[in-house]
């Protein structure tokens, strides 16, 4: 998650060892189909057709009424997108398909257990859900345009259902990730001040039924102590007519959903009919530190941005099957399992479980079963499944046109694997480089038009211009070799409005930093940046080397992680790895280097001075790292993220914090002991 606020200002000049690497063609199939297939793409898109250009995204949609101007520079950095249209998200989700897509899949909800089948719903079954739930918001609940509700849902066909009833409504939703704990979740509430709490009673998980209303009373009590409790919690059921948690449901504040449900039977709701720039939903970055903060997005601008994004890049079309395997509770999955898929009228794959559940072979089970012929996921769910081996996608007959890597900076090594044995060099790649606060992407290649190249993400994305800093605020050029801080100099219709209810936090994380002049109204002057480091190489592509703040300062020489991580993973034996600082006497910091092995091979002091001495040979002798610990698997979060702070504590005997929310807490006991007891 992007928190640029912990950035260190001098921290842009990192050293840079990439080597350069090939380019990879687009395939003439690939070509034959695509949406975008004319190169005068980025001309149009370019600085003297800005703004309008993104008409072209906008007239995607249907509105109720069309806007008066483009963009709207009167509050800088305040921009307002496609002032005076009229427009509603689920309409444009839902409704407008029926006539020719009633009986097409919109989402497809494959359960974890292997054993359940897949639910197939259609355009016109979640029309009819989408309704009904929409009229017992309304009806019930007496929820009204503008006012908040948070989900705390887990990967079930319910989660965008409720979503796009609350967009019907003007409701703005606030989905927590599912597997964020009850307090993080009651936070939330408090910080959106959300009328409601919708959650479920459980779900799967790894194999396992859990008890997710316990989470939700923990969330109100947390909220009920910082002064918000939500009037009502409603609880969908996991298996509908079955209540299936352990935590019972208190009287009064509880209500099932299914329960209710049925009192609205053939109810109908006219959708609201929305102004561009009203919220749709608030999306809260991971903040470690202080307050939670949300990124606040606008109906129109965002849901022509990731419409747009989604035929151009992700390159859907109605008739595609696109699996997105992000959580829904992440911006990836609001913009690219839910608005813009949709929007396009495509059939979206929502996956309750783990993808190695009940082994790596799942996802490519999953895609054969279903036609899946678009698949999107991160970098780390890809070393996950690598770490299997090749023998396992080898195995299964799925066809992907197009894949999509997102969220982490990719190693080229990783990447290969990605394009050889999940995409059998038939797929093409798009690596995705945004955030949380942008809605949708900012930098990648459009996938018919350019080649791509392992480990960068591309030029910037049509009508988005990039450009890299120095920290005096020098442009670097391209091909210059150095890194420095990546920002986006124009506005563009799917950023976020502001941080909720705190604006000067807005202005000060994103905008201060390279602002020319603050008394400007010209957006030329308002440079957005990002908080990541980058390069931009000859050719305009855009390397990403992670966040300005996972930077390793040894003895002057600052290395990323990702560089170090990427180095590593060279090694054959190598499944992943994770590089955290500690402290030195004598340089400041060194690395500490945590690897995984793929299965079948076993930790050996050769090996570990294998792995050594590849950082030491890719990068430089400075890069090598105090120890290489060799560990069972690394501590992750729910969504798969790798948590080097744990790892980082460990190195440097400081306390763990809570753990009890990682996928595996288990393994930090583990890891402790491996590496404390060895210091001794
Ligand atoms: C990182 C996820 C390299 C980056 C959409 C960014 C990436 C942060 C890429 C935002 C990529 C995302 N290559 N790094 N393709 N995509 N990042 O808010 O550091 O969860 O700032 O949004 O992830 O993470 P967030």
């Amino acid at each position: 998650m992007a928190n640029p606020e912990s950035t260190e200002t001098n921290e842009a000049q990192l050293a840079v060892h990439w080597k350069e690497e090939e380019y990879y063609y687009p395939g003439t199939q690939f070509i034959a189909q695509a949406n975008m297939t004319d190169a005068d793409i980025l001309d149009r898109f370019g600085e003297k057709n800005f703004p309008e250009c993104f008409k072209e995204y906008a007239d995607m949609l249907t509105w109720y009424k069309y806007w008066e101007k483009t963009l709207d520079t009167s509050h800088p950095p305040f921009w307002k997108w496609f002032v005076g249209g009229e427009i509603n998200a689920c309409y444009n989700c839902v409704d407008r398909h029926l006539p020719k897509y009633r009986n097409k899949t919109a989402i497809h909800f494959v359960p974890e257990l292997e054993s359940d089948p897949i639910q197939h719903v259609t355009y016109q079954e979640l029309y009819v859900r989408v309704n009904e739930f929409a009229a017992l918001l309304r009806d019930y609940c007496g929820l009204k345009r503008g006012d908040r509700v948070t989900l705390h849902l887990p990967m079930v066909a319910e989660l965008p259902i409720t979503m796009l009833a609350c967009a019907r409504l003007g409701v703005i939703h606030s989905q927590v990730f599912g597997g964020f704990s009850g307090n993080a979740c009651g936070e939330r509430i408090e910080d959106s001040q959300s009328r409601f709490l919708i959650t479920m009673d459980s779900y799967y998980r790894s194999g396992k039924l859990l008890d997710h209303k316990k989470q939700a009373n923990i969330a109100y009590e947390t909220a009920h102590k910082l002064g918000k409790p939500p009037e009502k919690v409603l609880i969908w059921q996991r298996h509908p007519g079955k209540y299936s948690a352990e935590t019972p449901l208190v009287e009064g504040r509880d209500f099932i959903i299914n329960d209710l449900l049925p009192k609205y039977r053939g109810h109908r709701i006219e959708p609201e009919r929305m102004k561009a720039e009203d919220i749709l939903f608030l999306m809260y970055t991971s903040g470690t530190t202080g307050r939670p903060k949300a990124a606040q997005h606008s109906t129109g601008g965002y849901l022509a941005y990731v419409t747009g994004t989604s035929k151009y890049i992700q390159d859907i079309h109605p008739e595609d099957v696109y699996w997105c395997m992000a959580d829904i509770g992440w911006i990836t999955g609001h913009s690219y399992i839910v608005y813009g898929p949709l929007a396009l009228a495509a059939s979206s794959v929502v996956y309750e479980g783990i993808p190695t559940y009940p082994d790596a072979g799942r996802p490519w089970r999953i895609a054969e079963e279903l036609g899946v012929n678009i698949f999107h996921t991160s970098p780390t769910a890809i070393r996950g499944l690598r770490k299997a081996g090749e023998d396992v996608p080898r195995k299964y007959n799925h066809h992907f046109k197009h894949m999509t890597t997102v969220g982490e900076p990719i190693e080229p090594a990783v990447w290969r694997w990605y394009y050889n044995e999940v995409g059998k060099k038939e797929a093409v790649i798009v690596d995705t480089w945004w955030q949380t606060e942008n809605g949708g992407f900012l930098c990648s290649t459009v996938p018919a038009l350019a080649p791509m190249k392992p480990g960068s993400c591309g030029p910037g994305v049509p009508g988005i211009y990039p450009v890299v800093y120095d920290d005096d605020g020098k442009e670097l050029t391209a091909g210059a070799g150095k890194a420095g801080n990546i920002c986006i100099r124009n506005p563009w219709p799917g950023s976020m409005q502001t941080i909720w209810g705190d604006h000067d936090r807005f202005v000060k994380v994103y905008y201060e930093r390279y602002c020319k002049n603050k008394d400007s109204k010209d957006w030329r002057d308002w440079p957005y940046m990002a908080g990541d480091g980058a390069v931009l190489a000859a050719d305009g592509y855009v390397r990403i080397l992670g966040r300005i703040d996972d930077v390793i300062n040894v003895a002057g020489h600052r290395l990323g992680t990702k560089e170090l991580e990427s180095a590593a993973l060279t090694v054959e034996e190598v499944a992943e790895a994770a590089v955290v600082p500690i402290p030195d006497e004598v340089k400041g910091r060194v690395p500490d280097l945590y690897v995984s092995l793929k299965p079948g091979y076993k930790p050996t002091k050769e090996l570990q001075e294998k792995i050594a001495k590849a950082l030491s040979d890719a990068i430089s002798p400075i890069a090598r790292p105090k120890h290489v610990w060799i560990v069972p698997d690394m501590p992750k979060t729910r969504s798969g993220k790798i948590m080097r702070r744990v790892l980082g504590a460990i190195s440097s005997h400081g306390a763990t914090g809570d753990v009890t929310t990682l996928a595996n807490p288990e393994v930090v006991e583990t890891i402790r002991v491996m590496v404390q007891d060895e210091g001794k």
